[in-house]
């Protein structure tokens, strides 16, 4: 039935929705890409679309509840016309069971098999339903694809890292993206300059553990017992040498990357980040609690005191460097002394600005396997609203040390509040936004912070 439906279709159009992390977003424009490639035609308005596409992560709960709500929503548009419906990313890995119980789910597919999707889709198109993401591969990294980026964009993502092999305790990236898979510094170094040439203007170097980048030769596996021989023969790239790589390639592009784990950054990228004046002075770096019994249990890898002293190294070496944090509340035994620990090393640091959670067990991992999720809710939250309030006050700290102060500025579009104003980042990652006078979209500036909130600074042209 259809396959009658679809047959008689001349074009075939399909919709995205990315949910979750920077990733999931940089996996769109690949699958965009892919199914581009293979004769489907993209479009952004649902009601036309024949396949609508929810690309998700599932790193918290949340976002498992917003797909279900969401495809609730949508249901109707299956009595309009043909349409399927498939979920794409981390979630259709960890959600397996459940979709394929699903009337409403045609197809789904994991992280590593989007090459597959088009065959996929056609299998579905002649009614065949497919749950296709048992399996991770052990070498995708999509090396070979160019992803497809809107236009009017001056700022892109860019994967180097799949996976991750770290196994913290409440994670599940492990399980549904696979082991940590570093991808070719050629194609990476290519991909950046081509997007020089389009016209962007910054590049976000993504991966889960960027620090841990490491290229011995082949896509695949970082297996410990290559690195050491990999090492002798000095083939091998690390991160920073990556980086210094692309700083020097394309010296008007400026380079970020996100997520660096405190337990994997090196000195030498600390140095790296310093030499180079196109890599931006912001570092991401999630420390999860203050308390060394919890990340203990966390299996973080780092202490209170290794994390301050890598701390207090980038500053010394980079002073004029943000830093930003992950902190996650009411973890497996966290107790009011741990969640104190945490508020100090907060107060130590003085963070910039973070994203902050309150843990949500999820299945598959260590800890809801293993260790009893018994914080309770109201307390995960309570402590979650302090440690909200306490980032609050150090950010707008942070903020009012620029008052005053001539900022470079990366215009990006308009300010979404007051079209009146643009829109821009400096490089410690920070938003600036400023009267339209002169100037477009894509040109670095230079603008004098007049004021400030948490989140903003406020800014006015420079006289010339
Ligand atoms: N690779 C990054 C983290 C990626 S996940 C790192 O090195 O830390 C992004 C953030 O989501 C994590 O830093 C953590 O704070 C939060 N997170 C991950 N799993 C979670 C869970 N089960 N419950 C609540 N928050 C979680
Ligand atoms: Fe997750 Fe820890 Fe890796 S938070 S993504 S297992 S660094």
């Amino acid at each position: 039935m259809n396959e009658k439906k679809f047959s008689i279709l001349k074009k075939i159009f399909f919709y995205i929705e990315s949910y979750g992390c920077q990733m999931n977003i940089s996996d769109t424009e690949i699958v965009i890409s892919i199914l581009l490639k293979n004769g489907f035609f993209f479009t952004e308005n649902l009601k036309i679309a024949n396949i609508i596409l929810l690309n998700s992560c599932s790193i918290r709960n949340k976002v498992e509840i917003t797909i279900k709500n969401r495809l609730q929503r949508l249901k109707y548009l299956k009595k309009e016309k043909p349409t399927l419906f498939g979920i794409l990313g981390c979630l259709s890995n960890s959600m397996k069971k459940k979709f394929s119980n699903s009337d409403l789910i045609d197809f789904t597919i994991g992280p590593d098999f989007y090459k597959k999707i088009p065959s996929i889709i056609r299998l579905s198109m002649e009614g065949k339903k497919t749950f296709h993401n048992t399996f991770l591969d052990k070498k995708e990294t999509y090396s070979n694809i160019d992803p497809f980026r809107k236009k009017n964009k001056i700022t892109s993502f860019l994967s180097i890292t799949r996976g991750c092999d770290n196994m913290c305790t409440f994670c599940i990236v492990p399980f549904t993206r696979g082991r940590e898979k570093s991808r070719d510094p050629y194609s990476i170094i290519k991909e950046c300059e081509n997007l020089y040439q389009k016209g962007f203007k910054e590049v976000t170097l993504l991966g889960q553990n960027v620090d841990s980048y490491l290229w011995f030769g082949s896509d695949g596996f970082k297996k410990t017992i290559y690195k050491k021989i990999y090492t002798e023969n000095k083939k091998i790239i690390d991160f920073s040498n990556l980086l210094d790589l692309l700083a020097v390639e394309i010296p008007f592009m400026r380079i970020r990357f996100s997520t660096s784990n405190p337990h994997d950054m090196s000195p030498k990228v600390i140095e790296t980040i310093s030499k180079h004046s196109n890599i931006c002075k912001h570092i991401h770096l999630p420390v999860q609690s203050g308390s060394n019994k919890i990340l203990k249990l966390m299996n973080r890898k780092y202490t209170r005191e290794k994390y301050l002293f890598l701390i207090k190294k980038i500053r010394s070496i980079i002073p004029e460097c943000s830093i930003s944090h992950d902190i996650m509340t009411g973890f497996c035994n966290e107790d009011e002394k741990d969640h104190q620990q945490t508020i100090s090393l907060m107060n130590e640091v003085k963070y910039n600005y973070g994203y902050m959670f309150s843990y949500s067990p999820r299945p598959g991992t260590y800890s809801y396997k293993k260790l009893k999720d018994n914080v309770p809710e109201f307390i995960k939250k309570k402590r979650l609203k302090e440690i909200i309030d306490l980032q609050k006050n150090h950010s707008i700290f942070q903020m009012k040390k620029y008052i005053g102060k001539i900022q470079e500025v990366l215009i990006e579009g308009e300010s979404k509040k007051n079209n009146q104003y643009w829109y821009g980042r400096n490089t410690q990652n920070i938003v600036i936004v400023f009267p339209k006078k002169t100037y477009k979209i894509g040109e670095t500036v230079f603008i004098k912070i007049i004021d400030c909130t948490s989140a903003t600074l406020i800014g006015k042209e420079q006289e010339k």
